[in-house]
Formats: structure tokens, C-alpha cells, sequence
């Protein structure tokens, strides 16, 4: 594994930054963790680099306890809404990052054009930082976090500021980076960016970690039923709640969510043994936007 939590637990004073976390990341995956504002997600990140203490609990990133310098050097890290030296060139700014890193000379040269290069800043790294738009910003950033050759990358919402071409790009560098065996942990409230790149995912909510697995899989049980019946009772109603959530009820209609696929048939013996007449099911396969709009509203948490 090359991140693994066991409890980890922010307060500040009195608010819960996050919650006894526990996950384990493997390496060359793209883990995509999901949440809502202010749900711990940046939180949880700066704990693992290092620029914040956890309350509580524990972690181990590339097999070693957090903390460890040797392990910070095969780390990259684009922070959420950095603001860089606007007075700096990209190249300066580059530098700089690469020397905190220990590069030196003729070979921070070189990572410096690579990266550049990679982000598609190559032609402008001569440039002002203050004088780039903000998904160029977004980019120069990502080429910091690229400088020392990362083993592991911390993306804190990376395509945020940048247009669907730019999201696009910045998709093709991290599939690039997991081709190359690196692991890369994604933060990031675009669900349908985590959908498409992502083969792990957590969603957390207030704190918690609400779900984690591979994304197929939390995907593959969920699945969403719209049904017409006659003589709906509360009592149907609530045995219907009890096997996911209920989207809608309104005449004859009821839509829910079911957690597993597996339930649908139970969906028609409940209507049946409730005296209700079925007139039509239909069963819609749900999409990452509808697991998280799901989890997120119920604010439950598995704990792990
Ligand atoms: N420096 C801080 N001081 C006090 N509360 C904070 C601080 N940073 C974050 N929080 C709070 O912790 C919670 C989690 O925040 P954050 O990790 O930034 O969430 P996310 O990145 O998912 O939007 C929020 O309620 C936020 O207000
Ligand atoms: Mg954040």
C-alpha cells in the first residue's frame, strides 16, 4: 500500500476538520476522494504531506510513518487555490520549488523544461506567473508538483479553475502518470471526472468517510426504480424506504434508490404483500452523481 490511515482524526478547537479515517491506497492507482465543501477532503491531504498534525490516529505513506523526509521528497502536491509569487517568472517559480526539493543544476534544468513541457507551459515559462490565467496558474502548479519525479501525487481539486479543454488535458497527464506506475490521490468535487479516470473512490461527508471501494463495484450494487401501483400505503412506503433510499412519491409513482440490484425483486413482493397493485417497474443503473447526492443527504457514515 502506498498510503494507509488507521483513525486519522482532525479538530480544530471544537469543529471536526476529519473524522477516524481509515483507507488504504495501492499503488499505481488513481484514488479519486469525493466530498462536498468543507467536508475534510483538503484536510485529510495536508495531513498526509505533512502540513498538518492529526488530532488522532495514525498513518503510513510509502511504508514509512508520516513525517518522514525521505518520503517528502517522492512526493508531489498542488494545493487547493494556491497563489503563487506573481512577480516570479514560471521558471523562477520552478526553481525555487526544485531547489526545496534538492534538485541542483544542470539536472533541475532539465525537470524544469520536462515539466513545462508536460503542462503545456513550454513556451511560457518566461513569463510573469502574475500575467497567466488562472488555469495556467492550475498548471503551474501541477508542473511544481511534478518537478521531483513523484512517486505519489496529491491533486487538491486540479482541474477546478480550468475550461473543459484544459480539464481534458490535465485527465490525459494523470492517466499518463498512472501509465509510468505512479499512484496519484485526487481531490476533487467533479463527479464526472472521478468517473472517468478514477479506479478507486471515497466519498466523505462532515468528517466521515461515507463510502470507499473500486468504483465499478460501488457502482454495480446501486440502481435506481421508478414503479406505478395502485394502493400505496404508508406501510409499503416504509418498507420500501428500508431498502435504500425513497427519491419520490407522488400519486401512483414511487421512485427509490436500492442499494443492492438484488433487491428489485423484493421491491415487487413488497408492493404485492402490502395489497398494492403493480403496474409498471423500470430499473435505472445509478451513476457516481447519484451515489454521492444519495450518501451525502443521508449523512450516515460506515465507520470503519
Ligand atoms: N484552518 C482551519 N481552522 C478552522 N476550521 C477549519 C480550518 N480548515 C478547515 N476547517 C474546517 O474543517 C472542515 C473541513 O474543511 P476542508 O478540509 O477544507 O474541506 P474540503 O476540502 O472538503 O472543502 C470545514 O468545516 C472547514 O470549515
Ligand atoms: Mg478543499
Amino acid at each position: 500500500m502506498v498510503i494507509e490511515t488507521d483513525g486519522l482524526t482532525k479538530m480544530y478547537c471544537q469543529k471536526v476538520g476529519c473524522s477516524e479515517i481509515c483507507l488504504n491506497v495501492g499503488e499505481g492507482q488513481i484514488f479519486g476522494f469525493l466530498g462536498p465543501n468543507g467536508a475534510g477532503k483538503s484536510t485529510l491531504v495536508k495531513i498526509l504531506v505533512g502540513l498538518l498534525f492529526p488530532t488522532a490516529g495514525s498513518a503510513r505513506i510509502l511504508g514509512k510513518p508520516l513525517g518522514d523526509q525521505g518520503v517528502r521528497r517522492k512526493i508531489g502536491f498542488l494545493p487547493e487555490n494556491f497563489r503563487y509569487q506573481d512577480w516570479l517568472t514560471g521558471v523562477e517559480l520552478l526553481s525555487f520549488h526544485g531547489s526545496l526539493y534538492g534538485l541542483r543544476g544542470a539536472e533541475k534544468t532539465r525537470r524544469i523544461r520536462q515539466v513545462l513541457e508536460r503542462v503545456g507551459l513550454g513556451d511560457k515559462g518566461r513569463q510573469k506567473v502574475g500575467s497567466y490565467s488562472k488555469g495556467m496558474q492550475q498548471r503551474v502548479g501541477l508542473a511544481c508538483a511534478l518537478l521531483p519525479d513523484p512517486e505519489l501525487i496529491f491533486l487538491d481539486e486540479p482541474t477546478s479553475a480550468l475550461d473543459p479543454l484544459g480539464r481534458r488535458e490535465v485527465r490525459e497527464i494523470m492517466l499518463d502518470l498512472r501509465e509510468k506506475g505512479k499512484t496519484i490521490f485526487l481531490n476533487s468535487h467533479l463527479l464526472s471526472e472521478v468517473e472517468m479516470i478514477c479506479d478507486r473512490v471515497a466519498i466523505i461527508n462532515k468528517g466521515n468517510i461515507v463510502k470507499e471501494g473500486p468504483l465499478g463495484k460501488l457502482l454495480a450494487g446501486a440502481v435506481e426504480v421508478e414503479m406505478v401501483a395502485g394502493n400505496i400505503t404508508q406501510k409499503m412506503v416504509d418498507e420500501l424506504s428500508a431498502l435504500g433510499s425513497l427519491l419520490k412519491v407522488k400519486g401512483n409513482t414511487i421512485r427509490l434508490s436500492l442499494r443492492e440490484t438484488g433487491d428489485i425483486p423484493v421491491v415487487a413482493e413488497i408492493v404485492v404483500n402490502n395489497g398494492g397493485r403493480l403496474f409498471s417497474l423500470n430499473t435505472r443503473q445509478n451513476s457516481l452523481e447519484d451515489l454521492f447526492v444519495d450518501l451525502v443527504k443521508e449523512g450516515g457514515a460506515d465507520k470503519c
